[in-house]
């Protein structure tokens, strides 16, 4: 464990010059500011880097992860990333990146209680009920969860078209565009679910703000 601890600052430096290899002016140029075009929302699992699966180098992305990409409209850490994304760095795109196989998800379909995250996972219970009909029409469990994953993603989707943050950007500006991608853990590629919001047209009524 202690030399696997200490590799990690030993990969750091060898990082660092293979960097300044490439571009000497590498970290000069990223000590200046960032003005990242993206805001990747996505799940905490270890086998989701979110530059690394997109080839993007720092300075890209801008990035939240929680377990099951959530936009919860009263978590202030998700509402915060999202107004200095939106407000601050003027990000042209929201990418929610959902995942096959996501752990949050496989346990909010069942009945295990797993501690003090059970009033995490009952965010996405709340989508589960939602969807429970359409979801239990499909006999396959994997497939079951796998469409789930998709349903979960454009509900989080939604749920950002529904926040008070990107309503206001919209108004001001036709640049802010929302997407729903899914990542298959198991290949290495992005779905693209094709959901992208560019205005609260599509929202349900009561969701449109008069801002
Ligand atoms: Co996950």
């Amino acid at each position: 464990m202690e030399n696997y601890y200490n590799s990690l600052l030993v990969n750091n430096k060898r990082w660092v010059a293979q960097k300044l290899e490439e571009d000497p002016d590498f970290f000069n140029k990223l000590a200046k500011g960032q003005k990242p075009p993206v805001l990747w929302i996505g799940c905490s699992d270890s086998r989701v880097p979110a530059n690394e699966i997109i080839g993007a180098p720092p300075g890209e992305v801008f990035v939240h992860r929680n377990i099951a990409n959530m936009v919860v409209h009263s978590d202030m850490n998700l509402l915060s990333v999202l107004d200095y994304a939106v407000n601050v760095l003027e990000v042209k795109h929201i990418i929610v990146c959902g995942h096959y196989g996501c752990g949050g998800v496989q346990t909010a379909m069942t009945n295990v209680h797993v501690g003090l995250i059970d009033n995490w996972i009952r965010h996405i219970k709340d989508v589960y009920r939602m969807n429970y009909d359409e979801l239990h029409v499909i006999q396959d469990a994997k497939a079951r969860v796998n469409r789930f994953v998709e349903i979960n993603v454009f509900e989080q989707v939604c749920n950002l078209a529904k926040t008070s943050i990107v309503q206001g950007a919209w108004e001001r500006r036709s640049d802010l565009h929302l997407h729903g991608w899914v990542y298959d853990v198991a290949d290495g590629l992005i779905k693209d679910l094709e959901v992208t919001l560019n205005d609260n047209s599509s929202l349900q009524n009561v969701y449109k703000l008069d801002i």
